[in-house]
């Protein structure tokens, strides 16, 4: 059996005894999940106008006609696509022949040639072009014949979302362009494409041919949820994932007015709500309390610090990496932005193809750190000398050096053990050279 002590009798987890009383702790959930952002709901409150709209536009495709192309705009977390799946599975309900549906998230498939390629294999149900290789003509005219052959007197409709990455590809407004043509090469079948961005401003970036191809209709335009609406959306997704009365309505509402002061986004509102429920859960407690939700909110802070370093540019991760070495070394040391700049040009030092920057870029890197929440920094003047910044770490300092530690680059060069030289008692810079002390 699988034990957990150690000789020295130390404090060590043991396992097999939180398992066995896992399992005889309280069972807080009945459907995990009708929590996941996948999970579509059989009612969307507040999605009323949206919904109405949209049933009008595809409302002909019961008839056999083509609907118009049209877009969906709105933050994220505002039902967007929850909205087109739903009217998805209703369009079905009510077709004798159901339209055929084909869903493209531009994230995941974001180049044209895979677009095609994943149209294709979506309608075929099975990988038959690879994922490169065909000239995009090609694949064209056999996704027209497929349409054609496969499809037949069908409707399919096109579902593009998150559009807006897509336009920012290569080769984009011409996919664009082409998907919102097919009708004019196709004999039999009929498409129709939907289109839903996070960014209003998205058609700023289409050429005004594909513009016009895509705006049939007017946009439809999804606001975000004020507190009381995240309310009615978690009070009616916790009754289908929770076990009854594990949850009292304070604590939906601490929930919802959370989520609302970020942007109104339901999928950050459920998320906090699984969250808590996990680790009233992991807690063994017979109801999940607003202490849950609060600490839900801490640990879903925690993993956005964590993803937005990892996103970061190369030197911006350096810039903080230095500003950690300094902050690591002496806590008492006040960091300035000079610092910084020596400390950062001592790190590029370490890597191939990695460029020293001036002190105008460093002090750039410092203002977009600040503006993230990573750091503070306050602009001092230092008489003659002109101003300086004085620099902070914002955020815990065990959190920074676990995530640093984790980037491939501070990994392999070992920056994290690298102490810089003004820190060095023994070593002095002048003018780039690094010279030993004598006394
Ligand atoms: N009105 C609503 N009612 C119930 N759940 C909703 C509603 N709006 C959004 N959601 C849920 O919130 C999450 C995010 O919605 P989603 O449609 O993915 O947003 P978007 O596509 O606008 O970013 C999903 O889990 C979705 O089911
Ligand atoms: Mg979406």
């Amino acid at each position: 059996m699988l034990t957990n002590h150690n000789e020295k009798g130390m404090y060590s987890f043991n396992i097999d005894k939180f398992y066995r009383n896992y399992l005889k702790g309280p069972k807080l959930f009945k459907k995990r999940e009708a929590l996941e952002p996948s999970f579509i709901p059989d009612e969307l409150p507040h999605r009323n106008s949206e919904i109405e709209k949209i049933a009008g536009i595809t409302a002909c495709a019961l008839k056999g006609d083509v609907p118009p192309n049209f877009v969906c705009y709105g933050m994220t977390g505002t039902g967007k696509t929850a909205t087109v799946r739903y009217i998805s599975q209703k369009l079905a309900e009510h077709c004798t022949k159901p339209p055929w549906w084909v869903y493209i998230n531009c994230t995941v498939v974001s180049t044209p040639y895979r677009i095609l390629a994943h149209i294709y294999n979506t309608i075929v149900g099975k990988e038959i072009i690879p994922s490169t290789g065909l000239p995009k003509d090609v694949i064209l005219k056999k996704l027209l014949g497929l349409l054609d052959q496969h499809i037949n007197d069908s409707i399919c409709f096109l579902v593009l979302d998150e559009i807006d990455i897509l336009i920012e590809k290569k080769g984009g407004n011409e996919i664009l362009y082409n998907l919102t043509r097919l009708n004019e090469n196709l004999d039999h079948c009929r498409t129709s494409v939907i289109g839903i961005s996070n960014k209003l401003k998205f058609m700023e970036f289409l050429d005004a041919r594909v513009t016009s191809n895509l705006e049939e209709e007017e946009p439809i335009v999804f606001k975000p949820y004020d507190a009381n609406q995240l309310y009615d959306i978690l009070k009616l997704r916790s009754e289908v994932a929770f076990q009854e009365g594990v949850i009292d309505d304070g604590v939906i509402k601490l929930c919802a007015g959370l989520a609302a002061k970020e942007h109104g986004d339901a999928r950050k509102a459920l998320q906090l709500l699984r969250k808590a429920g996990e680790i009233a859960e992991r807690n063994q407690t017979k109801k999940i309390m607003e202490n849950h939700v609060e600490k839900a909110q801490k640990d879903i802070d925690k993993d956005h610090i964590v993803e937005y370093i990892f996103s970061m540019p190369l030197q911006a991760k350096l810039t903080l990496t230095a500003i950690f070495l300094l902050s690591k070394y002496t806590k008492e040391h006040i960091i300035t932005s000079g610092d910084i700049y020596e400390v950062h040009s001592e790190l590029a030092q370490f890597i191939p193809n990695v460029k020293q920057l001036t002190h105008r870029r460093i002090s750039d890197y410092i203002n977009e750190l600040t503006l993230s929440g990573l750091i503070t920094a306050i602009t001092k003047s230092m008489g003659h000398y002109g101003r300086t910044k004085i620099v902070k770490l914002d955020i815990e300092f065990n959190l920074i050096e676990r995530v640093l530690s984790q980037i491939k680059i501070v990994k392999e060069y070992r920056l994290l053990d690298y102490k810089p030289i003004i820190l060095q008692t023994d070593k002095v810079k002048i003018k780039n050279i690094v010279f030993k002390k004598l006394i």
